[in-house]
């Protein structure tokens, strides 16, 4: 059977980082506040003039390096954002320009914070079904140009970064021993499509929106979802939590990440946490907590790793790999 394996991992974060402290300064907040209910210390800026592309496609460029792989001969490039640089054409189409080869298929997901897991999914099937022997697949967001700065109770907790992952095809037997993709599952629910959303859009009021959240309910969803997700991803590969070696869940929040673990008797120490660093980054998150890990030595070839996430729809989903 064909698999998806992971050849290299990359990310880049924007240089600019703003601490709690600093954004109290413009905020009426707190450092103890928010790290107190979300884990966040701080979180990178994009500057100014830096778009979503080029954060992707740095990103990009490292997850290549890592894999030994040229830009040209990749097959499919999928970005996974919310915030691209321009309302069409996909931001994929700039990604594709700067490092693929003409006439490769690109496209942009959006799942919002569950982006990347949809994206890993799209060409987790593209290689499955043969039409793609690889795949690039980055998740990129500047999330801070979706803030609205005196909303307190939602711009202390999104950054900006991108993360990437370079897929090849392999041949495996079928078997949870595979390197690659063992599975990805997805859902989405749009009845709570006002629990956590943008209020703008092109056919709505010709902006972009700010982010709205009704945080509570988001949060009581988040750590139900995300459980319910691993647990699904489990009972697929009949397998238990203590196969897992390392979880890397999306980083919306510490106390979500906790409260998620904790439901599902999982060690803390196998949970890749960045949320502390980056604060949510939406659909770049999985990719750069992943690259984090890998690049620290924690994440070691062959070790099996479950990453799963939420965002608004609401969306949600897994994707268990073998390293
Ligand atoms: N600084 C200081 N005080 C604040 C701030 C702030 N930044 N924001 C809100 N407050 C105040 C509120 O005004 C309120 O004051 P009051 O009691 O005088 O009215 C008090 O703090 C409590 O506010 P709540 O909204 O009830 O705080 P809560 O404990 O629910 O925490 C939070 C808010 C952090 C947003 C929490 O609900 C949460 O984490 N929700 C999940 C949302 C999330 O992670 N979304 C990310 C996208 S979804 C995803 O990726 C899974």
């Amino acid at each position: 059977m064909i698999r998806s394996v992971i050849q290299g991992v990359g990310s880049y974060l924007p240089e600019k980082i703003l601490t709690n402290a600093e954004l109290a300064q413009k905020v009426d907040t707190s450092d103890e506040w928010i790290v107190d209910r979300s884990g966040i210390r701080e979180r990178h800026v994009a500057a100014e003039g830096e778009k979503t592309s080029d954060l992707a496609i740095a990103a990009i460029r490292k997850a290549l390096a890592s894999a030994g792989r040229d830009g040209k001969d990749i097959d499919l490039f999928i970005v996974a954002t919310t915030t691209p640089d321009h309302t069409f054409p996909a931001t994929a189409a700039r990604v594709q320009a700067a490092l693929g080869r003409p006439g490769v298929p690109s496209f942009d997901v959006q799942a919002v914070c569950s982006g990347f897991i949809y994206g890993l999914a799209v060409a987790d099937n593209f290689i499955k079904a043969g039409q793609a022997k690889s795949a690039v697949v980055v998740g990129a967001e500047v999330m801070t140009r979706l803030l609205d700065w005196t909303d307190r109770g939602t711009c202390v907790l999104f950054g900006d970064g991108a993360g990437a992952v370079v897929l090849s095809a392999e041949d495996g037997k079928g078997a949870t021993s595979d390197r690659g993709i063992l599975s990805t599952h997805l859902h989405s629910d749009g009845r709570h499509y006002d629990m956590l959303f943008a209020d703008g859009g092109p056919s709505s009021t010709q902006t972009s929106g700010h982010i709205r959240m009704k945080g509570k309910e988001v949060f009581r969803h988040a750590v139900v979802n995300l459980a319910d997700a691993v647990q699904e991803a489990l009972e697929a590969n009949k397998i238990s939590i203590n196969d897992v070696d390392w979880l890397v869940p999306h980083q919306a929040n510490k106390r979500i990440l906790d409260g998620t673990a904790q439901k599902l008797g999982l060690d803390p120490a196998k949970v890749i946490i960045t949320v502390d660093r980056h604060a949510n980054t939406s659909a770049a998150s999985i990719p750069l907590a992943l690259t984090a890990g890998v690049e620290d030595g924690r994440i070691k070839p062959g070790q099996m790793v479950l990453m799963e996430a939420m965002g608004g729809g609401f969306t949600w989903g897994s994707a268990l790999v073998r390293m």
